[in-house]
């Protein structure tokens, strides 16, 4: 294997390193925790376990986070977290916990392997394994959301260079220590060239620094369809926020074992690891639970901290239980299965078959590396680049003149401005103004886009100022602004759609 500079070998990672925080959850977690628990004992891992406070009990208390004050501070001093399924209350201002750890932790990737265990578990897709890395915390779940006129609403996305980079960088890396061949980029560049234009180019840039390793990009809707259909296709993909959001549902559907799925929230040092599935009320406290998907995000919680022999004593056993047809109901299949099993049995067939493998899935191995990002949190490119203020979208409120772009275009010409002068007038992103066409439906959302009359010199503030205080003098409502840069001379805004 290439030598990787990003990836830490086992020796470097300090003892604190196997301080685990654990959390039994709701419903069904408590006794597929102990599960777990049990099991990765039998395999020998040596964790300092330390429990947190987290989900019913704390939200009775009051908290709305369902995350204890006291909880942080065992959060802190871990380096990783094993949480079981936490029931959210419905309304009154709860907060989910995942959400509240999430952000408030900088987990910055979210990771979901989506495996397919053909024949043991029904799967259309029968070879299917496919490693989803999701950007967590930017795109539209910065949640920065504002209600601009009567008829319209917007979200702001927001991407960040290094935001791009470090979740990118985490999934090559993934991919290498991990023997993956191929990581695929998913994005909308062709319509956001801005926000998916950054990620694709951050992608191609880092996929420059893995030879060894395949990269490709597709369009998010192109990609989608083939992952639907050919899943066998990819390998690890790595997607903004969204996208991610909704691919890593499909994937794992699609595989046929959602309800074996594991994700991991993983940010510099510390990560979270977690069924994907809930609370399952309805089964709780009567050893129905599959412990499965808490077990393989144990499994991948143990690759984190650097126990990789004992991940994958782990998993091999687990692979070969299901081989052996001890399955809970939940996966139970008459003619595949060959006998249904509780909770409590589930993993005591695990521990008995540690040390063995599975015969006719694929075994795991796990390397002595540990997949972290390695860089600075936020690296800067090399350069700040040049940056001009070359003009000003106003976005007015605007509900006259049976919204008629050409009686706004003249309003806006007689606020008049010696520096700045209107070029165009979009409604929803179409240019209605200049030479727009009738059939163009208009809400009372107009973006009217001024750019400096001499491209010799930058625009003062000023300047943008005065333009502001006419348009206010000319009776019209403007709602937001945005500034246009050049950087390095290249415009940092799209253009209008028709323009
Ligand atoms: P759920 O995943 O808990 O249950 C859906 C169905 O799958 C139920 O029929 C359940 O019995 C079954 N099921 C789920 N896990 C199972 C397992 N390990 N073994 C056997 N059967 C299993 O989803 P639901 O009902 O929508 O949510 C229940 C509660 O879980 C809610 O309070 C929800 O907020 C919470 N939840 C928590 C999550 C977390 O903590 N990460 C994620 C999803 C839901
Ligand atoms: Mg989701």
């Amino acid at each position: 294997m290439a030598a990787n500079p990003d990836s830490l070998r086992i020796s470097d990672v300090p003892s604190r390193a196997r301080t685990v925080a654990f959390a039994r959850g709701d419903g069904i977690g408590p006794e597929i925790t102990d599960a777990v628990l049990t099991v990765m004992e039998a395999a020998g891992a040596r964790l300092d376990l330390q429990e947190v406070p987290l989900g019913r009990g704390v939200y009775e208390s009051g908290t709305r986070s369902g995350v204890d004050p006291a909880a942080w501070d065992i959060l802190r001093g871990s380096r990783a977290f094993l949480k079981a399924p936490v029931s959210t209350p419905q309304g009154g201002g709860f907060k989910s916990v995942n959400v509240t750890i999430r952000k408030s932790l900088g987990l910055f990737a979210n990771v979901r392997p989506c495996r397919s265990y053909h024949p043991f578990v029904a799967s259309r897709h029968p070879s299917m394994d496919v490693v989803i890395v999701r950007e967590n915390e930017e795109d539209t779940y910065a949640g920065i959301e504002h209600r601009a006129t009567a008829e319209v609403v917007q979200c702001l996305k927001l991407v960040s260079r290094p935001g791009c980079e470090r979740v990118i960088r985490y999934a090559f890396n993934y991919a290498r220590d991990r023997g993956r061949r191929k990581v695929s980029c998913l994005t909308k560049d062709n319509i956001m060239k801005l926000t998916d234009g950054l990620f694709h180019e951050v992608f191609d840039e880092v996929a420059a620094g893995y030879p060894d390793l395949l990269a490709e990009h597709h369009i998010v809707d192109a990609g989608a369809a083939r992952l639907t259909t050919r899943p066998e296709k990819f390998d690890v993909i790595v997607t903004p926020n969204l996208y991610g959001d909704i691919l890593s549902d499909v994937a794992a559907e699609i595989s046929g074992s959602i309800g074996l799925a594991a994700s991991a929230n993983v940010g510099d040092e510390f990560a979270m690891f977690e069924a994907v599935h809930g609370s399952a009320p309805d089964i709780a406290g009567r050893d129905l639970a599959n412990p499965s998907g808490l077990l393989l995000a144990g499994v991948m919680m143990l690759g984190h901290v650097g126990l990789a022999e004992e991940a994958s004593r782990v998993h091999n056993a687990w692979l070969r239980v299901l081989e052996r047809g001890l399955h809970t109901a939940d996966i139970f299949q008459h003619g595949v299965s060959s006998r249904r099993v509780g909770t409590r049995e589930f993993a005591r067939a695990i521990v008995a078959e540690l040390g063995s493998a599975p015969r006719r899935l694929q075994a795991v191995q796990y390397g002595p590396t540990r997949t972290g990002v390695r860089r600075p949190a936020h690296s800067r490119p090399p350069r700040r680049p040049r940056k001009d203020l070359v003009g000003i979208d106003v976005f007015l409120d605007w509900d006259e003149d049976g919204r008629d772009p050409v009686a706004l275009a003249g309003r806006l010409a007689s606020a008049g401005s010696p520096a700045l002068e209107l070029r165009m007038i979009t409604n929803r992103g179409v240019k209605v103004w200049p030479a727009g066409l009738p059939e163009t439906f208009r809400t009372d959302h107009w973006r009217c886009r001024f750019l400096r009359r001499d491209p010799g010199r930058p625009l003062r503030h000023a300047e943008l100022q005065s333009l502001l205080a006419a348009i206010s003098g000319a009776g019209l409502d403007y709602v937001k602004t945005e500034h246009l840069h050049e950087f390095d001379g290249v415009p940092g805004y799209s253009s209008g759609q028709g323009e």
